[in-house]
């Protein structure tokens, strides 16, 4: 029985440099763990590297450096990813590393000894962009492709191992059955179910043809194929084999968060590897969709690969981890576009949450030397705020267990509606004017609390900002030692908190003429 909360984030091809779709799922995978850390659980996170295979082989060829030179080269500027947006990972692992060789041939070996492996030759079509071999059905769907749109793909004639994946098409059924939350969304369940359900052939795990690889066991002559060696990524970063204490505290993973597109991997090879290796399994695997920009697909070619770095430079990585969580419901396809992402700042991040604070901070500097006032008894109205913002926190809780991102933030912007809403309608500026001191310390009393909450919701999605906020709001100690539960504490903000309204958090994003 694992006791920690482990989330990864596939491994990253070296072959490239970060771009969008590596920030989404690094972004998205960050936020789960903040959440969890964020209600006192243990939590494991990981991503890395992916280095090795074919496609980085050729690469590293064509730029004139060994393929260790290129990974050791781009490596750099997938860590660098992760601090410009803040990603609090607990481990980095790249496939190159030794640790990972001895658990990947443990786990070949173990798979061996289960009778599952066997030597015979592979004769077909591989495809080196996605490193997958091409099964009947999909090279007729790649024929029935006009020319400009087929992916590269060659014919390979070889002697491999292979894996009886199709021993296991009966036992992964009969576990999707069982296990139906081990693929999410449920409509991506169906698309599995299909897949295997139209047959699963025996696969190849392993090529000869080039070296840039963790050698099979007792023949290296072969090196394994790059997906098993990077799905196993998820075992050796638990410590499996020789660390037991931590491979048993970690492993099964909680999540595998993964795009669409690499589903199947991680849904039907890797349960059925494991199955072989005797090994529990994962206990979900999410896929995302996909992002394409202002309406194309992202590629090197058209020129319009959204380079992560630059929009956290522009932006700030708050804001751009705000945009992709709550642009499109986790699980389906968006589009970027800068115009989006500036109505996402000027509305919901300048008007909404700005706004409030702004407002009510300035207002408790005007009228309270700065100081949150003491509240007098709760009207009917104060008890409403107090009662709607319980709700917004069970909502957002209950969003963020089945890991819809966009509806946790549509919970705390309701919120923020109806919080702006009490301001209008107390209107603590006229109780100010009539001198009502009882009543303009209730109201913005109550307002403090309502940005507190907030607040706490928000530190998972903007941590820097939150920080800001909560320090603004007189908090001595750390949001990040915060317990999420305290969010249902209403009245946590203490009568005499310092507040501090200071520059504007959101400022207003106004396009450079
Ligand atoms: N190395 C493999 C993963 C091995 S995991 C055991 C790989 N790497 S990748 O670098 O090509 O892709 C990483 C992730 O980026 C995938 O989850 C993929 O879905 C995601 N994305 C790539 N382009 C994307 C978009 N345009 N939009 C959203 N995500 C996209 O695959």
């Amino acid at each position: 029985m694992s006791n920690t909360f482990y989330v990864t984030t596939p491994i990253y091809y070296v072959n490239d440099v970060p771009h969008i779709g590596h920030a989404y799922t690094t972004i998205a995978a960050d936020v789960i763990a903040r959440y969890r850390r964020q209600r006192g659980e243990r939590v494991f996170f990981l991503t890395g590297t992916d280095e090795h295979g074919q496609k980085i082989e050729r690469t590293a060829e064509a730029a004139g450096e060994t393929p260790i030179e290129l990974a050791n080269r781009v490596v750099k500027r997938f860590e660098q990813l992760s601090q410009a947006l803040n990603i609090t990972n607990d481990d980095f692992i790249r496939t190159t590393e030794k640790r990972h060789e001895t658990t990947v041939q443990e786990i070949f070996k173990r798979i061996e000894e289960s009778g599952d492996i066997y030597l015979s030759e592979y004769e077909g079509w591989y495809d080196v962009r996605e490193e997958a071999f091409i099964t009947g059905t999909q090279l007729e769907e790649i024929l029935s492709l006009p020319e400009s749109k087929r992916p590269k793909i060659e014919k390979v004639k070889e002697e491999s191992y292979f894996f009886r994946l199709s021993k296991y098409q009966e036992p992964l059924l009969r576990y999707y059955e069982e296990h139906p939350e081990f693929v999410r969304p449920g409509y991506r369940l169906n698309e599995v179910v299909s897949f295997v359900e139209s047959g699963l052939k025996d696969l190849s795990i392993s090529r000869t043809t080039f070296s840039w690889g963790i050698p099979v066991p007792g023949n290296s002559k072969h090196v394994i194929y790059v997906w098993f060696d990077a799905l196993t990524n998820y075992l050796t970063a638990t410590g499996f084999p020789d660390d037991t204490e931590t491979y048993q505290d970690i492993w099964p993973a909680d999540i595998h968060l993964v795009g669409k597109d690499i589903l199947r991997f991680h849904a039907v090879y890797w349960p059925a590897f494991l199955m072989s290796a005797g090994l529990p399994l994962p206990k979900t695997v999410f896929a995302h969709g996909w992002w394409t920009v202002e309406g194309e697909k992202m590629s090197k070619s058209t020129g319009n690969v959204v380079d992560p770095f630059q929009v956290a430079d522009e932006f700030g990585a708050d804001v751009f981890r705000y945009f992709l969580l709550r642009e499109i419901p986790f699980g389906q396809d968006g589009d970027y576009s800068h115009s989006a992402i500036i109505s996402r700042v000027n509305g919901d991040l300048a008007n909404s949450l700005g706004n409030l604070v702004s407002r009510t901070l300035g207002m408790i500097e005007r009228y309270c030397e700065g100081k949150v006032p003491a509240p007098d008894s709760l009207e009917k109205t104060d008890e409403n705020i107090r009662d709607s913002a319980l709700s917004a926190v069970s909502k957002f809780e209950n969003a963020m267990n089945e890991t819809a991102f966009h509806k946790a933030l549509v919970s705390v912007w309701d919120y923020l509606a109806i919080a702006n809403k009490y301001v209008d309608d107390q209107a603590p500026w006229v109780l100010a004017k009539e001198k009502n001191e009882e009543r303009l310390g209730t109201v913005l009393w109550s307002i403090v609390q309502s940005i507190g909450v907030v607040t706490i919701l928000l530190y998972p999605y903007m941590p820097e900002s939150a920080e800001e906020l909560w320090r603004r709001l007189g908090a001595s100690e750390p949001l990040s030692s915060v317990n999420l539960s305290q969010a249902r504490d209403w009245g946590f903000i203490e009568t005499g908190s310092k507040v501090e309204k200071g520059e504007s958090l959101f400022p207003k994003y106004e396009e450079a003429k």
